[in-house]
């Protein structure tokens, strides 16, 4: 079989518009052939799915087994009584926000969907996705269409069309290339036939955007365990070893610094890993695929399969992964990596707790990490162990002492009036100095962290968020306050005027900053530090509580 490559970019060929390709793939789907067609997740393998022998042939192109149903894609909720029945008012809630999007929702199904489409169950999965070719060529063809991932079955979903073509080259009749997928990882999976609802597989749609218009959600015990022998998961296609690449994969979960000191630990020559950004050069001998930045999850679902399929072209012998953490897409990737990984997991922080806190002079932090030493948790002075270093690393006393000649005398020790006069009041200076000492403080930090016993810690860190220490953090916590109880508390507290403690506060950055980048927020409105302690210990009892059930989660 020949198989067509529709370039929708490509005006020149016998189809010249768009039009004309959409309308070609169309009819193949129409004549019961097999299109191969881009979504915002991943590419998907379609065929009509009211045709019970174009779907077969599905089957036969990707390997699947038949026991394994497939999702129908509509154009809109309007397709909805059309193949289901006793569709709750809550499917139509979802589809409003959600469509089209990475959402698929399992209802019960009508006697029109053949049984090959949904593997003889009693339920369909619907979804629609937010792609205008693929929305324009079912509605050009005036069916749904059933469509798989477009990979062949146990590879990685593929997420460009030469990754289609790679599998499928052959064995269908054509493939539409709408470009690279956005999102990259496949449709969340919701079954509203149970009450309460219940995730069947994570995906391209968070958990916690659901649960904010339709409240909880019960997750499947097949998104973060491995079932037994026998068991068998609600949506089949849980239980095949999916995306698995030829070597065994290993994932790493645990705060990204934690992680990747771990894996650095574990690794040998022909050792493959996949890791954030930031640890790249932590594999200088290793083969490597970064995931992305720590905080930029939807870069990690993008590049997530890619990595994956790479490694099968190289000889490593074994793949370690470092894992983001549960919480938005996140669920969905580390679904992917620890199914890859046939959930063999090393949790690399199970019962070690961090807390980053960071805010404005004056908010509270003081008070804050007294509140967290009430819980048993133990202070990680950042600033002490800065000084410290500065009287004993050497290599960082030199790499100062070329940017900012003079500032050590002749005994040895840092003249702190003179480099601070040297900083602080220029900007491109001061950004060296953090720049040296970031380089050299941060190691030592890991270094530290990752050899603490199981408990509570707190790091203490004036440039917490600047230096990337927030990465060896389970939560950074800003701590704010209003303007003008900040200003009082600095008067106080270092007995200054008020207009010196003003032009200090202005001279800050605001709480916004910190607020936009830090996990959770800890206001300090209280009108005593006493006050605002028992809130504090309230707080962080509850955000202990959070990360526990979260890692019990993930791991
Ligand atoms: O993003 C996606 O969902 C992509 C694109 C192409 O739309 N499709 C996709 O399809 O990932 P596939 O076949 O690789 O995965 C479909 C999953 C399987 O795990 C299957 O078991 C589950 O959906 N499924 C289908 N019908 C179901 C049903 N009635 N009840 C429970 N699970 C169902
Ligand atoms: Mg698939």
């Amino acid at each position: 079989m020949q198989t067509i490559y529709y370039d929708l970019r490509d005006t020149k060929g016998q189809q010249k518009t768009i039009e004309d390709k959409i309308c070609a793939a169309a009819k193949i789907l129409k004549e019961g052939g097999l299109v191969a067609v881009p979504t915002e997740t991943v590419y998907g393998l379609g065929a009509n799915g009211l045709d019970t022998d174009a779907v077969n042939r599905i089957f036969e192109a990707k390997g699947r087994p038949q026991d394994n149903p497939l999702i129908l894609h509509v154009t809109g909720p309007q397709w909805l009584p059309r193949y289901c029945r006793e569709i709750p008012p809550l499917a139509y809630v979802l589809a409003r926000k959600f469509w089209p999007g990475p959402l698929t929702m399992i209802l019960k199904r009508s006697p029109i969907v053949p049984d090959v489409t949904t593997a003889g169950l009693d339920t369909v999965a619907v979804r629609c996705p937010d792609h205008p070719v693929t929305l324009s060529i079912i509605r050009e063809a005036g069916v749904p269409i059933a469509a798989p991932s477009a990979n062949i079955s146990g590879r990685p979903s593929c997420t460009t069309a030469q990754d289609v073509l790679e599998d499928m080259d052959g064995r269908i009749d054509g493939v539409v290339d709408g470009g690279a997928c956005t999102v990259g990882v496949e449709s969340t999976i919701l079954d509203l036939t149970c009450d309460p609802p219940r995730l069947l597989r994570p995906g391209g749609l968070p958990l916690e955007d659901m649960e904010r218009l339709i409240g909880h959600i019960d997750v499947d015990k097949a998104v973060t365990e491995k079932l037994a022998e026998g068991e068998k998961p609600k949506a089949p296609g849980m239980k095949y070893r999916h995306y698995a690449p030829k070597a065994p994969v290993t994932v790493v979960t645990g705060a990204p610094a934690v992680s990747a000191a771990e894996i650095a630990r574990r690794v040998g020559a022909s050792s493959g890993v996949i890791c954030f950004d930031e640890y790249v050069h932590l594999f200088p001998e290793q083969e490597v695929h970064a995931l992305g930045p720590v905080d930029d999850k939807l870069t990690q679902a993008q590049r997530l399969f890619d990595a994956l399929r790479t490694f099968d072209e190289s000889g490593v012998t074994e793949i370690f992964a470092q894992c983001p953490d549960n919480r938005g897409l996140g669920l969905a990737i580390s679904n992917r990596l620890k199914k890859a990984a046939g959930f063999h997991v090393i949790e690399a922080d199970s019962q070690r707790i961090i807390f980053g806190l960071t805010g404005c002079t004056g908010a509270g932090k003081t008070s804050a990490l007294k509140a967290l030493e009430a819980l048993g948790g133990q202070v990680i002075d950042c600033d002490a162990l800065y000084h410290r270093m500065l009287d004993e690393n050497d290599a960082m006393r030199n790499a100062i002492n070329e940017k900012f000649p003079g500032v050590f005398g002749k005994d040895g020790k840092l003249d702190r009036r003179k480099l601070g006069e040297e900083v602080f009041s220029k900007k491109d200076r001061l950004a060296q100095l953090d720049e040296i000492v970031f380089r050299f403080l941060v190691p030592e930090v890991e270094k530290y962290v990752t050899a603490l016993p199981d408990g509570l810690y707190a790091i203490d860190a004036i440039n917490l968020l600047e230096s990337g220490l927030d990465r060896l953090c389970d939560r950074t916590v800003a701590i704010t306050a209003p303007v003008e109880l900040r200003v009082r508390r600095i008067m106080q507290r270092d007995q200054i005027s008020e207009q010196y403690a003003r032009l200090r506060v202005s001279a800050q950055k605001a709480d916004d900053y910190y607020r936009s980048k830090c996990d959770c927020e800890l206001t300090n409105a209280q009108d005593t530090p006493g006050e605002f302690e028992k809130a504090a210990v309230l707080f962080f009892g509850k955000l202990i509580e959070a990360v526990r059930e979260e890692k019990r989660r993930i791991n």
